[in-house]
Protein backbone atom coordinates (compact mmCIF):
# COMPACT_ATOMS: atom_id res chain seq x y z
CA UNK A 1 0.00 0.00 0.00
CA UNK A 2 2.65 2.49 0.98
CA UNK A 3 4.35 1.38 -2.98
CA UNK A 4 1.10 2.23 -4.31
CA UNK A 5 0.59 5.83 -2.08
CA UNK A 6 3.75 6.60 -3.70
CA UNK A 7 2.70 5.92 -6.97
CA UNK A 8 0.20 8.97 -5.95
CA UNK A 9 2.44 11.02 -5.65
CA UNK A 10 6.10 11.72 -4.32
CA UNK A 11 6.35 11.49 -0.54
CA UNK A 12 2.78 10.38 -0.03
CA UNK A 13 3.72 6.96 0.84
CA UNK A 14 4.97 8.32 4.48
CA UNK A 15 1.68 9.28 4.79
CA UNK A 16 0.98 5.65 5.21
CA UNK A 17 3.98 4.83 7.64
CA UNK A 18 2.53 1.32 8.79
CA UNK A 19 5.86 0.61 10.22
CA UNK A 20 5.59 2.99 13.50
CA UNK A 21 2.11 1.94 14.02
CA UNK A 22 2.55 -1.57 13.57
CA UNK A 23 1.83 -3.47 16.85
CA UNK A 24 3.00 -7.20 17.32
CA UNK A 25 1.96 -10.12 19.19
CA UNK A 26 -0.08 -11.48 17.56
CA UNK A 27 -0.30 -15.98 16.59
CA UNK A 28 0.66 -16.96 13.16
CA UNK A 29 -2.22 -19.57 11.96
CA UNK A 30 -1.09 -21.30 8.75
CA UNK A 31 -4.49 -22.67 8.46
CA UNK A 32 -7.92 -20.37 9.18
CA UNK A 33 -10.77 -22.72 9.36
CA UNK A 34 -13.14 -20.93 11.65
CA UNK A 35 -13.36 -18.47 9.02
CA UNK A 36 -15.38 -19.32 6.48
CA UNK A 37 -18.05 -17.43 5.93
CA UNK A 38 -17.05 -14.78 8.47
CA UNK A 39 -16.37 -12.59 5.78
CA UNK A 40 -19.23 -10.53 3.77
CA UNK A 41 -20.52 -12.72 0.84
CA UNK A 42 -20.73 -9.81 -2.04
CA UNK A 43 -24.49 -10.90 -2.73
CA UNK A 44 -25.42 -9.78 0.44
CA UNK A 45 -24.71 -6.40 0.24
CA UNK A 46 -24.46 -4.12 2.90
CA UNK A 47 -26.76 -6.51 5.56
CA UNK A 48 -23.02 -8.57 5.55
CA UNK A 49 -21.11 -5.65 5.49
CA UNK A 50 -23.12 -4.14 8.75
CA UNK A 51 -22.44 -7.23 10.87
CA UNK A 52 -18.79 -8.26 9.90
CA UNK A 53 -17.56 -4.76 9.70
CA UNK A 54 -20.00 -3.00 12.20
CA UNK A 55 -21.21 -5.67 14.50
CA UNK A 56 -18.19 -8.05 14.93
CA UNK A 57 -15.33 -5.62 14.29
CA UNK A 58 -17.04 -2.45 15.88
CA UNK A 59 -15.78 0.05 13.26
CA UNK A 60 -18.97 2.09 12.12
CA UNK A 61 -20.17 3.44 9.01
CA UNK A 62 -16.96 5.43 8.62
CA UNK A 63 -14.35 3.89 8.92
CA UNK A 64 -16.12 0.55 7.47
CA UNK A 65 -16.27 2.77 3.95
CA UNK A 66 -12.45 4.12 4.51
CA UNK A 67 -11.38 0.47 4.77
CA UNK A 68 -13.17 -0.53 1.43
CA UNK A 69 -10.86 1.84 -0.02
CA UNK A 70 -8.43 -0.71 -0.54
CA UNK A 71 -10.34 -2.02 -4.14
CA UNK A 72 -8.99 1.08 -5.70
CA UNK A 73 -6.49 -1.53 -6.01
CA UNK A 74 -6.33 -4.93 -7.15
CA UNK A 75 -9.05 -7.01 -9.11
CA UNK A 76 -11.55 -9.87 -9.22
CA UNK A 77 -11.09 -13.01 -10.86
CA UNK A 78 -13.46 -15.71 -12.00
CA UNK A 79 -11.73 -18.33 -11.24
CA UNK A 80 -10.83 -16.85 -7.72
CA UNK A 81 -14.05 -15.49 -6.34
CA UNK A 82 -16.49 -16.14 -9.11
CA UNK A 83 -16.53 -12.16 -9.80
CA UNK A 84 -14.38 -10.52 -12.61
CA UNK A 85 -12.81 -6.90 -13.46
CA UNK A 86 -11.19 -4.35 -11.55
CA UNK A 87 -12.67 -0.99 -9.20
CA UNK A 88 -10.76 1.88 -10.96
CA UNK A 89 -9.54 2.05 -14.98
CA UNK A 90 -5.88 1.22 -15.46
CA UNK A 91 -4.09 4.20 -14.50
CA UNK A 92 -5.71 4.38 -10.45
CA UNK A 93 -5.45 0.83 -9.92
CA UNK A 94 -1.27 1.04 -9.34
CA UNK A 95 -2.33 4.13 -7.11
CA UNK A 96 -3.27 3.42 -3.52
CA UNK A 97 -6.13 6.92 -3.79
CA UNK A 98 -9.48 7.66 -2.96
CA UNK A 99 -10.42 6.82 -7.14
CA UNK A 100 -12.63 4.04 -5.64
CA UNK A 101 -15.22 6.66 -4.37
CA UNK A 102 -15.12 8.80 -7.42
CA UNK A 103 -15.76 6.26 -9.56
CA UNK A 104 -18.64 5.09 -7.58
CA UNK A 105 -20.16 8.34 -7.73
CA UNK A 106 -18.99 9.03 -11.71
CA UNK A 107 -19.61 6.63 -13.64
CA UNK A 108 -22.74 4.58 -14.39
CA UNK A 109 -22.94 0.62 -13.30
CA UNK A 110 -25.65 -2.42 -14.45
CA UNK A 111 -26.52 -5.44 -12.96
CA UNK A 112 -24.85 -8.30 -14.66
CA UNK A 113 -24.84 -11.93 -13.79
CA UNK A 114 -21.32 -12.89 -14.05
CA UNK A 115 -20.84 -15.79 -16.61
CA UNK A 116 -24.33 -16.93 -16.19
CA UNK A 117 -23.63 -18.13 -12.97
CA UNK A 118 -26.68 -16.56 -10.86
CA UNK A 119 -24.70 -16.95 -7.46
CA UNK A 120 -22.51 -14.70 -8.53
CA UNK A 121 -24.32 -11.30 -9.65
CA UNK A 122 -21.99 -7.66 -9.92
CA UNK A 123 -22.27 -4.34 -11.34
CA UNK A 124 -20.52 -3.54 -14.39
CA UNK A 125 -19.41 -0.37 -15.73
CA UNK A 126 -22.30 0.75 -18.70
CA UNK A 127 -21.38 4.40 -20.02
CA UNK A 128 -19.25 5.93 -23.09
CA UNK A 129 -16.03 5.45 -20.88
CA UNK A 130 -16.09 1.45 -20.31
CA UNK A 131 -13.49 -0.38 -21.64
CA UNK A 132 -14.21 -3.62 -23.55
CA UNK A 133 -14.34 -6.60 -21.54
CA UNK A 134 -10.92 -8.17 -20.12
CA UNK A 135 -9.49 -4.99 -20.93
CA UNK A 136 -9.59 -2.92 -17.55
CA UNK A 137 -13.38 -4.03 -17.29
CA UNK A 138 -14.25 -1.86 -14.62
CA UNK A 139 -17.05 -3.27 -12.21
CA UNK A 140 -18.19 -3.32 -8.26
CA UNK A 141 -19.36 -5.44 -5.90
CA UNK A 142 -22.93 -4.98 -4.41
CA UNK A 143 -20.80 -3.94 -1.15
CA UNK A 144 -19.22 -1.88 -2.92
CA UNK A 145 -22.64 0.13 -4.38
CA UNK A 146 -24.41 -0.32 -1.18
CA UNK A 147 -22.72 2.13 0.44
CA UNK A 148 -23.66 4.99 -2.04
CA UNK A 149 -27.17 3.66 -3.36
CA UNK A 150 -30.14 1.98 -2.46
CA UNK A 151 -31.12 -0.25 -5.33
CA UNK A 152 -35.32 0.67 -5.71
CA UNK A 153 -35.47 2.42 -2.28
CA UNK A 154 -34.22 -0.49 -0.50
CA UNK A 155 -36.60 -2.99 -2.61
CA UNK A 156 -34.07 -4.10 -4.34
CA UNK A 157 -30.80 -6.59 -2.10
CA UNK A 158 -28.39 -6.14 -5.31
CA UNK A 159 -27.36 -6.60 -8.58
CA UNK A 160 -28.83 -10.32 -8.45
CA UNK A 161 -32.73 -8.55 -7.59
CA UNK A 162 -31.74 -6.31 -9.77
CA UNK A 163 -32.04 -8.49 -13.01
CA UNK A 164 -34.60 -10.08 -11.98
CA UNK A 165 -36.84 -6.85 -11.65
CA UNK A 166 -35.54 -5.55 -14.99
CA UNK A 167 -34.61 -1.89 -12.92
CA UNK A 168 -31.70 -0.45 -12.26
CA UNK A 169 -30.08 -1.00 -15.87
CA UNK A 170 -28.36 2.58 -15.75
CA UNK A 171 -27.42 3.28 -11.77
CA UNK A 172 -25.70 6.90 -12.26
CA UNK A 173 -26.02 10.63 -10.85
CA UNK A 174 -26.20 13.84 -12.43
CA UNK A 175 -23.12 15.80 -11.88
CA UNK A 176 -23.89 19.32 -10.46
CA UNK A 177 -24.82 17.52 -6.93
CA UNK A 178 -21.03 16.75 -6.75
CA UNK A 179 -19.43 19.95 -8.49
CA UNK A 180 -16.46 19.63 -5.60
CA UNK A 181 -15.97 15.63 -6.92
CA UNK A 182 -12.06 16.02 -8.31
CA UNK A 183 -13.00 13.96 -11.29
CA UNK A 184 -12.64 16.28 -14.69
CA UNK A 185 -15.05 13.54 -16.75
CA UNK A 186 -18.25 12.13 -16.07
CA UNK A 187 -19.18 8.94 -16.87
CA UNK A 188 -16.82 9.21 -19.70
CA UNK A 189 -17.77 12.19 -20.91
CA UNK A 190 -17.85 16.16 -20.52
CA UNK A 191 -19.95 16.83 -17.49
CA UNK A 192 -22.92 19.26 -18.91
CA UNK A 193 -26.57 19.08 -19.64
CA UNK A 194 -29.25 16.64 -18.36
CA UNK A 195 -29.48 15.42 -21.74
CA UNK A 196 -25.68 15.53 -22.37
CA UNK A 197 -24.93 13.48 -19.46
CA UNK A 198 -27.95 10.90 -19.66
CA UNK A 199 -26.75 9.95 -23.01
CA UNK A 200 -23.28 9.43 -21.70
CA UNK A 201 -24.10 7.30 -18.94
CA UNK A 202 -26.86 5.67 -20.26
CA UNK A 203 -26.03 4.70 -23.79
CA UNK A 204 -27.80 1.77 -23.36
CA UNK A 205 -31.23 3.21 -22.18
CA UNK A 206 -32.56 1.84 -18.65
CA UNK A 207 -33.61 3.76 -15.53
CA UNK A 208 -31.92 4.37 -12.39
CA UNK A 209 -33.09 3.13 -9.16
CA UNK A 210 -31.93 5.88 -6.51
CA UNK A 211 -32.30 9.42 -6.79
CA UNK A 212 -30.28 10.99 -9.44
CA UNK A 213 -29.25 13.68 -7.67
CA UNK A 214 -29.46 12.63 -3.46
CA UNK A 215 -28.34 8.84 -3.27
CA UNK A 216 -29.38 7.11 -0.63
CA UNK A 217 -26.93 4.43 0.13
CA UNK A 218 -25.82 3.92 4.32
CA UNK A 219 -22.88 5.54 3.74
CA UNK A 220 -23.47 8.69 0.80
CA UNK A 221 -22.31 11.24 3.15
CA UNK A 222 -18.61 9.26 3.87
CA UNK A 223 -18.36 8.40 0.18
CA UNK A 224 -19.41 11.50 -0.82
CA UNK A 225 -16.52 12.86 1.41
CA UNK A 226 -13.96 10.54 0.72
CA UNK A 227 -14.53 11.09 -3.32
CA UNK A 228 -14.09 15.32 -2.06
CA UNK A 229 -10.74 15.25 0.05
CA UNK A 230 -8.67 12.71 -0.16
CA UNK A 231 -6.74 13.73 2.76
CA UNK A 232 -10.02 12.89 4.97
CA UNK A 233 -9.76 9.54 3.73
CA UNK A 234 -6.11 8.75 4.57
CA UNK A 235 -6.92 9.85 7.90
CA UNK A 236 -9.54 7.66 8.56
CA UNK A 237 -8.36 4.85 6.37
CA UNK A 238 -5.42 4.73 9.06
CA UNK A 239 -7.38 4.33 12.01
CA UNK A 240 -9.98 1.61 10.56
CA UNK A 241 -6.54 -0.39 9.84
CA UNK A 242 -5.01 0.30 13.30
CA UNK A 243 -8.35 -0.64 14.58
CA UNK A 244 -9.05 -3.62 11.99
CA UNK A 245 -5.47 -5.18 12.51
CA UNK A 246 -5.52 -4.98 16.63
CA UNK A 247 -8.89 -5.91 17.51
CA UNK A 248 -9.48 -8.50 20.31
CA UNK A 249 -5.73 -8.10 21.51
CA UNK A 250 -4.90 -5.55 24.27
CA UNK A 251 -1.14 -6.60 24.50
CA UNK A 252 0.08 -6.22 21.34
CA UNK A 253 3.49 -3.85 21.51
CA UNK A 254 5.26 -1.11 18.95
CA UNK A 255 8.20 -2.17 16.98
CA UNK A 256 12.04 -1.00 18.48
CA UNK A 257 13.95 0.56 15.98
CA UNK A 258 17.15 -1.08 16.21
CA UNK A 259 20.03 1.40 15.58
CA UNK A 260 23.80 2.18 16.31
CA UNK A 261 25.33 5.11 16.58
CA UNK A 262 28.33 5.22 14.36
CA UNK A 263 30.97 8.41 14.37
CA UNK A 264 29.77 10.80 12.09
CA UNK A 265 32.00 13.51 11.83
CA UNK A 266 35.68 13.05 12.31
CA UNK A 267 37.18 14.19 15.73
CA UNK A 268 36.96 18.36 16.14
CA UNK A 269 33.77 18.92 14.20
CA UNK A 270 30.44 19.37 15.10
CA UNK A 271 26.80 19.62 13.27
CA UNK A 272 26.88 23.40 13.06
CA UNK A 273 22.73 23.33 13.52
CA UNK A 274 19.90 21.09 14.41
CA UNK A 275 20.59 21.33 18.14
CA UNK A 276 17.45 19.84 20.19
CA UNK A 277 16.91 21.58 23.76
CA UNK A 278 19.59 22.70 25.50
CA UNK A 279 23.72 21.96 25.49
CA UNK A 280 23.91 19.07 27.79
CA UNK A 281 20.53 17.81 27.25
CA UNK A 282 21.51 14.49 27.10
CA UNK A 283 23.47 14.40 29.97
CA UNK A 284 26.89 16.23 31.75
CA UNK A 285 29.63 14.66 32.93
CA UNK A 286 28.58 11.14 31.28
CA UNK A 287 31.09 9.03 29.68
CA UNK A 288 31.24 8.53 25.63
CA UNK A 289 28.97 5.22 25.93
CA UNK A 290 26.34 7.13 27.79
CA UNK A 291 25.99 10.03 25.57
CA UNK A 292 25.65 7.00 22.34
CA UNK A 293 23.04 5.45 24.62
CA UNK A 294 21.32 8.64 25.47
CA UNK A 295 20.72 9.50 22.09
CA UNK A 296 19.79 5.91 20.97
CA UNK A 297 17.14 6.26 23.41
CA UNK A 298 15.77 9.82 22.60
CA UNK A 299 13.09 9.34 19.48
CA UNK A 300 14.21 13.18 19.07
CA UNK A 301 17.98 12.47 18.95
CA UNK A 302 19.66 11.85 15.05
CA UNK A 303 23.01 13.14 15.70
CA UNK A 304 24.81 12.99 19.89
CA UNK A 305 27.49 16.06 20.28
CA UNK A 306 29.63 14.79 23.02
CA UNK A 307 31.95 17.14 23.95
CA UNK A 308 35.39 15.53 25.42
CA UNK A 309 36.43 18.29 28.16
CA UNK A 310 32.91 19.15 29.78
CA UNK A 311 32.00 15.44 29.02
CA UNK A 312 28.67 16.99 27.98
CA UNK A 313 26.26 15.24 25.61
CA UNK A 314 24.31 17.22 23.50
CA UNK A 315 21.17 15.81 21.11
CA UNK A 316 20.90 17.25 17.41
CA UNK A 317 17.95 16.14 15.06
CA UNK A 318 20.12 16.90 11.59
CA UNK A 319 23.57 17.50 10.67
CA UNK A 320 23.44 19.78 7.51
CA UNK A 321 26.52 21.56 8.10
CA UNK A 322 29.52 21.05 9.83
CA UNK A 323 31.50 23.37 12.21
CA UNK A 324 35.07 23.08 13.62
CA UNK A 325 35.69 23.29 17.17
CA UNK A 326 37.82 21.49 19.17
CA UNK A 327 37.22 18.20 21.87
CA UNK A 328 33.88 17.26 20.35
CA UNK A 329 32.69 14.00 18.51
CA UNK A 330 30.23 13.48 16.55
CA UNK A 331 27.87 10.61 16.10
CA UNK A 332 24.97 9.50 14.02
CA UNK A 333 21.65 7.16 14.97
CA UNK A 334 21.81 4.84 12.03
CA UNK A 335 19.33 1.87 11.49
CA UNK A 336 22.00 -1.20 11.70
CA UNK A 337 21.29 -2.88 8.78
CA UNK A 338 20.71 0.22 6.20
CA UNK A 339 23.66 -0.35 3.82
CA UNK A 340 23.95 2.97 1.80
CA UNK A 341 26.84 4.08 -1.04
CA UNK A 342 29.36 4.90 0.76
CA UNK A 343 32.15 6.01 -1.71
CA UNK A 344 31.94 7.19 -5.18
CA UNK A 345 31.54 4.79 -7.72
CA UNK A 346 35.24 3.97 -8.79
CA UNK A 347 36.59 4.44 -5.12
CA UNK A 348 36.96 1.38 -3.19
CA UNK A 349 38.57 0.96 0.67
CA UNK A 350 42.41 0.80 0.19
CA UNK A 351 43.83 -3.04 1.41
CA UNK A 352 43.05 -6.20 1.65
CA UNK A 353 39.29 -7.62 2.19
CA UNK A 354 38.57 -9.05 5.73
CA UNK A 355 38.43 -12.39 4.61
CA UNK A 356 39.51 -12.63 1.31
CA UNK A 357 38.48 -11.32 -2.36
CA UNK A 358 35.02 -12.59 -2.95
CA UNK A 359 34.14 -13.70 0.32
CA UNK A 360 30.75 -12.50 0.64
CA UNK A 361 29.40 -14.15 -2.98
CA UNK A 362 31.01 -14.64 -6.79
CA UNK A 363 28.16 -13.49 -9.73
CA UNK A 364 26.33 -11.91 -7.55
CA UNK A 365 23.96 -8.42 -8.14
CA UNK A 366 24.57 -5.16 -6.10
CA UNK A 367 21.63 -6.01 -4.46
CA UNK A 368 22.81 -9.53 -3.22
CA UNK A 369 26.09 -8.13 -2.29
CA UNK A 370 24.81 -5.46 0.02
CA UNK A 371 22.35 -8.41 1.53
CA UNK A 372 25.56 -10.06 2.07
CA UNK A 373 26.92 -7.48 3.71
CA UNK A 374 24.07 -6.95 6.03
CA UNK A 375 23.88 -10.51 7.47
CA UNK A 376 27.61 -10.74 7.80
CA UNK A 377 28.54 -8.89 11.44
CA UNK A 378 31.77 -8.38 10.81
CA UNK A 379 31.48 -6.91 7.10
CA UNK A 380 30.96 -2.41 7.72
CA UNK A 381 31.70 -2.05 3.92
CA UNK A 382 30.66 -3.98 1.19
CA UNK A 383 32.87 -3.75 -2.11
CA UNK A 384 31.58 -5.28 -5.50
CA UNK A 385 33.82 -5.84 -8.24
CA UNK A 386 31.07 -4.96 -11.09
CA UNK A 387 33.21 -6.41 -14.02
CA UNK A 388 33.98 -9.70 -12.80
CA UNK A 389 30.03 -9.40 -9.99
CA UNK A 390 32.45 -10.59 -7.06
CA UNK A 391 31.21 -8.88 -3.37
CA UNK A 392 34.14 -8.59 -0.66
CA UNK A 393 33.75 -7.63 2.93
CA UNK A 394 35.21 -4.63 4.56
CA UNK A 395 35.86 -4.03 8.62
CA UNK A 396 36.95 -0.88 7.99
CA UNK A 397 37.82 1.65 5.80
CA UNK A 398 40.37 4.34 6.51
CA UNK A 399 41.38 5.06 3.36
CA UNK A 400 40.39 4.79 -0.33
CA UNK A 401 41.72 4.21 -3.23
CA UNK A 402 40.37 4.77 -7.36
CA UNK A 403 39.98 1.46 -8.96
CA UNK A 404 38.19 0.58 -11.77
CA UNK A 405 34.65 -1.25 -11.94
CA UNK A 406 33.76 -1.03 -8.58
CA UNK A 407 30.91 -0.22 -5.61
CA UNK A 408 31.33 0.30 -2.21
CA UNK A 409 28.76 0.83 0.31
CA UNK A 410 28.95 1.00 4.14
CA UNK A 411 26.71 -0.46 6.79
CA UNK A 412 25.11 3.59 7.33
CA UNK A 413 22.08 5.28 7.49
CA UNK A 414 20.70 7.73 4.97
CA UNK A 415 21.71 11.02 6.30
CA UNK A 416 25.08 12.87 5.16
CA UNK A 417 27.12 15.75 4.57
CA UNK A 418 27.38 17.16 1.11
CA UNK A 419 30.67 15.64 -0.15
CA UNK A 420 31.59 14.10 2.98
CA UNK A 421 32.60 10.45 2.51
CA UNK A 422 31.52 8.89 5.61
CA UNK A 423 32.78 5.54 6.08
CA UNK A 424 36.24 7.25 6.95
CA UNK A 425 35.02 7.67 10.34
CA UNK A 426 33.90 4.42 11.38
C1 LIG B 1 -17.63 -6.28 2.28
C2 LIG B 1 -16.33 -6.46 2.29
C3 LIG B 1 -15.54 -7.04 1.15
C4 LIG B 1 -15.92 -7.89 0.18
C5 LIG B 1 -17.26 -8.54 -0.02
C6 LIG B 1 -14.78 -8.10 -0.67
C7 LIG B 1 -14.76 -8.91 -1.78
C8 LIG B 1 -13.68 -9.07 -2.63
C9 LIG B 1 -13.65 -9.93 -3.77
C10 LIG B 1 -14.80 -10.81 -4.24
C11 LIG B 1 -12.45 -9.80 -4.36
C12 LIG B 1 -11.93 -10.51 -5.59
C13 LIG B 1 -11.02 -11.67 -5.21
C14 LIG B 1 -10.54 -12.41 -6.42
O1 LIG B 1 -11.36 -12.73 -7.28
O2 LIG B 1 -9.35 -12.69 -6.47
C15 LIG B 1 -11.70 -8.86 -3.57
C16 LIG B 1 -10.43 -8.46 -3.87
C17 LIG B 1 -9.68 -7.64 -3.07
N1 LIG B 1 -10.04 -7.12 -1.84
FE1 LIG B 1 -11.91 -7.17 -1.06
N2 LIG B 1 -13.73 -7.36 -0.19
C18 LIG B 1 -14.14 -6.70 0.92
C19 LIG B 1 -13.39 -5.89 1.74
C20 LIG B 1 -12.05 -5.68 1.56
C21 LIG B 1 -11.22 -4.98 2.50
C22 LIG B 1 -11.72 -4.40 3.82
C23 LIG B 1 -9.95 -4.96 1.99
C24 LIG B 1 -8.70 -4.38 2.56
C25 LIG B 1 -8.63 -3.66 3.63
C26 LIG B 1 -10.01 -5.63 0.71
C27 LIG B 1 -8.94 -5.78 -0.14
C28 LIG B 1 -9.00 -6.42 -1.34
C29 LIG B 1 -7.90 -6.46 -2.30
C30 LIG B 1 -6.53 -5.79 -2.15
C31 LIG B 1 -8.34 -7.23 -3.38
C32 LIG B 1 -7.58 -7.53 -4.67
C33 LIG B 1 -6.86 -8.84 -4.60
C34 LIG B 1 -6.08 -9.13 -5.89
O3 LIG B 1 -5.99 -8.29 -6.79
O4 LIG B 1 -5.57 -10.26 -5.98
N3 LIG B 1 -11.27 -6.06 0.49
N4 LIG B 1 -12.47 -8.42 -2.53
Amino acid sequence: MMETREHAGVGLGRQLDFRSSYRFGRTTSETCPSAKGRLPNPEEGCGATDQVFNNNMGLGWDLTAALMGVHTLGRAKIENSGYTGWWADAENSRKFNNNYYVSMLSKSWKPVSVADNALKNQWDRNDIGKTSNGEQHEMMLNTDLCLAFEFGGGALAGAKEALGASQCQCLWLRSPAFSSLNSDTWCGGDRGSFGQELGNCCPTGGSSCDSLSNPTGVAIDTIKRYANDEAAWIEDFKRAWAKATTNGFSDLKPLVRTTAMLQFLPRGQRCKSGRVGSWGNLGKGVKQEQCKAACTADPQCEFAVFQTATKSCTSFSECATAVTKDNVMTFEKVPTTAMALALPRGQRCKGGPSVGWGDLGEGVSEEECKAACVADPQCKFAVLHTGKQTCSSFSECSETVAKNHVVTWGKFGPRRLANRVPEVFV
